[in-house]
């Protein structure tokens, strides 16, 4: 396998080429995403949701983080591997994110990090890639922030809010990250920051216009069911062929059926 790295990110931008960019949490489902040559895994902070069943990924630790990321690692032979830095784990100072980033690549073995927000965290991600260690952006909707906005809603709609986040692209750009994610902004939008610089622009729920897409795995492949934005496409409903699954399976040890003569020494 030959591994995806941050240059042939930007080199896939140059040419052309779209990410393709899904979240993993675990070895199991990293080994799958990982053999279909999906371009990057994110250990997503999406796993407070996912994983943990908490209402926002404020909760998770960056120990659980960690964890998570170490298990995708041991699966992923060809993604590049990008890890979110958990809420509270750098937004005190610059010290502090730079020592949550090392733990990070020194405990788990992802390849990056990513944080969200612009200006506010400059000096954060300068520290951490001065320290060798490259960082993604997530601007847009930043779901660490939820409670300063208080909804779910498309960001950047209104001109100021669409001025500052181009603002913030160029500041990450000229900082050293290696790629942005913007997550439910306008497409046009999107598509006019991909255009204005050179590192890839990810997108989820930002169109088509970008350099790459992003989707949270169980999303995608239907295992929840209460989360349905616009922007989401279902490949399989695997909520219900895993319930009907399961639910076969209770009646089948229920009548005795199973295990059969087969399936026993
Ligand atoms: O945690 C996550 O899954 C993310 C993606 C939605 C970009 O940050
Ligand atoms: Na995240």
């Amino acid at each position: 396998y030959k591994r995806v790295t941050v240059k042939s990110l930007v080199d896939m931008k140059k040419n052309g080429e779209k990410i393709s960019m899904l979240t993993a949490y675990d070895y199991s489902m990293a080994k799958i995403v990982d053999a279909a040559n999906v371009d990057v895994i994110l250990v997503g902070d999406s796993a407070s949701n996912v994983m943990a069943g908490h209402e926002t990924t404020l909760p998770i630790t960056l120990d659980q983080m960690i964890y998570h990321a170490s298990s995708v690692v041991r699966a992923a032979k060809r993604a590049l591997i990008v890890v979110d830095i958990p809420f509270g784990s750098y937004q005190s100072d610059s010290k502090e994110a730079l020592r949550s980033a090392i733990r990070i690549m020194k405990e788990s073995g992802g390849h990056a990090v990513k944080v969200e927000g612009g200006v506010e965290i400059k000096e954060s991600i300068k520290r951490i890639l001065n320290a060798g260690i490259p960082v993604m952006g997530h601007l847009g909707l930043t779901p660490q922030s939820i409670y300063k906005f208080g909804t779910y809603t498309v960001r950047a709609k209104e001109k100021h809010e669409a001025e500052k986040l181009k603002e913030d692209a160029k500041m990450l750009e000229k900082a050293g990250c290696f790629a942005i994610v913007l997550e439910k902004i306008p497409a046009k939008l999107a598509k006019e920051v991909a255009e204005s610089v050179s590192i890839p622009i990810i997108g989820i729920g930002a169109g088509n216009g970008v350099d790459g897409q992003v989707l949270v795995v169980h999303d995608l492949l239907g295992m929840t069911h209460e989360f349905n934005p616009r922007f989401l496409r279902r490949y399989l409903n695997l909520y219900e062929d895993m319930s009907n699954a399961i639910s076969q399976y209770v009646d089948d040890v229920k009548s005795c059926d199973f295990p059969n003569d087969e399936e026993q020494y």
